[in-house]
């Protein structure tokens, strides 16, 4: 898939140039919270080449979902002030586009005010690129429009992945959600050696098996989900998992996933996976020539449950050392490998949470269909 990109754009000194950027950060006391400074980051290099060929830069994201108010807390001035930081130079940005109720409706009245005085149009929001919104999308009906440098990467990046993994090929899925996450388990379901699911998303699938989870998070929908895959011999559960009380989660202890089908007390819950499964993931994937991660391995923000999360970053980044093509994509995903310092092995850490699920799992992408060259 080829895009319009910004390096074919006809920018010069001067040129008005709006720029979408993935500006949905975390905010604490007004600061970007570590890791999740990585979307801002990823967008460095676009602006630098903008503000080198001197063009007159706008810049707009959003922050949340404000559902179309205005909401103080959401406001884009810590992105802004991080960006100028980084930059040392001021930044002209628009108001957090969600304040505005015809963002999300896709509205042409509200794309063209945002490009009113505008030239040119570059999107380098490759996070909302599933999303058909005006500020990404009814846009670049009014500018010519081209994908800036990171957005450009991702498709390239993820098609390589999607359209011409090399096998074997694994994929390691987890967190919470397990719904947007079924597109991509069901097209690598043939196709991959092994999907090994974890984090809360296992808690699905062992429900679909049968066993009581005791007071670990599950919701219908994905044990619905949970029920069509799990029959398949590619899909691989945890073969054990660190549990702990819900209140407090002091005391904890490794548990094996055996007969006794129950595994959880109604206090008790599923924080991690445990050595075993570990191993298990750590010598199936030995082979694998591409691996693909989404979905932390347990409530990894919390020790002693953040070991498995960190072992899988290891694993990985020494997979990815070793010559696999490795990709990780979604926001806690990004924050583990980031906080672990192991981004260096990785072939590609995604900018998108959804918007990587979505393009792997073969949807159209609206933002990125509207920048293809045809
Ligand atoms: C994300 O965080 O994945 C993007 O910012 C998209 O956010 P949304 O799901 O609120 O559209």
């Amino acid at each position: 898939m080829k895009l319009r990109t910004i390096v074919a754009a006809p920018i010069l000194k001067g040129t008005h140039v709006l720029i979408r950027i993935d500006s949905d950060v975390d905010v604490t006391a007004g600061k970007i919270v570590g890791e999740s400074a990585y979307r801002l980051d990823s967008a460095l290099p676009t602006l630098k080449f903008l503000l080198g060929k001197k063009a007159v830069v706008t810049l707009m994201g959003h922050r949340g979902r404000p559902a179309g108010n205005v909401d103080k807390k959401l406001s884009l001035a810590p992105v802004q002030k991080y960006l100028e930081n980084k930059l040392k130079t001021k930044l002209n940005f628009l108001p957090n586009v969600r304040f505005d109720s015809r963002e999300e409706k896709n509205d042409s009245s509200f794309a063209r005010e945002l490009a009113q005085g505008q030239e040119i149009f570059i999107n380098e929001s490759f996070a909302t690129a599933h999303r058909k919104h005006a500020s990404t999308h009814a846009i670049t009906k009014i500018l010519p429009s081209f994908a800036g440098l990171q957005f450009e990467k991702e498709v390239h990046e993820l098609s390589c992945v999607r359209d011409a993994a090399e096998a074997p090929i694994s994929l390691i899925i987890g967190g919470a959600k397990i719904e947007t996450k079924v597109p991509v388990i069901s097209k690598f379901l043939k196709q991959a050696e092994h999907i090994f699911i974890v984090g809360a998303a296992a808690n699905a699938f062992l429900v679909a098996a049968g066993y009581d989870v005791g007071g670990s998070y599950v919701d219908a929908v994905s044990v619905r989900a949970a029920r069509k895959l799990i029959k398949h011999d590619t899909v691989f559960l945890p073969v054990d998992m660190v549990i702990g009380t819900i209140t407090g989660a002091k005391k904890f202890r490794t548990i094996a996933v055996a007969d006794n089908k129950k595994l959880c007390g109604a206090n008790e819950a599923n924080f991690d996976m445990g050595p075993a499964t570990l191993i298990m993931i750590s010598e199936m994937l030995a082979s694998s020539k591409t691996i693909l991660w989404n979905g932390p391995a347990g409530k990894f923000e919390q020790q002693p449950f953040h070991l498995g999360t960190e072992r899988i970053a290891r694993m990985l980044a020494r997979a990815g050392r070793g010559g696999a093509c490795v990709v990780a994509g979604g926001g806690e995903t990004v924050t583990s490998i980031l906080h672990n310092k192991m981004s260096r092995g990785f072939t590609h850490i995604s900018t998108g949470g959804g918007a990587m699920l979505a393009f792997l799992g073969g949807a159209k992408l609206w933002a990125v269909d509207v920048l293809e060259q045809k």
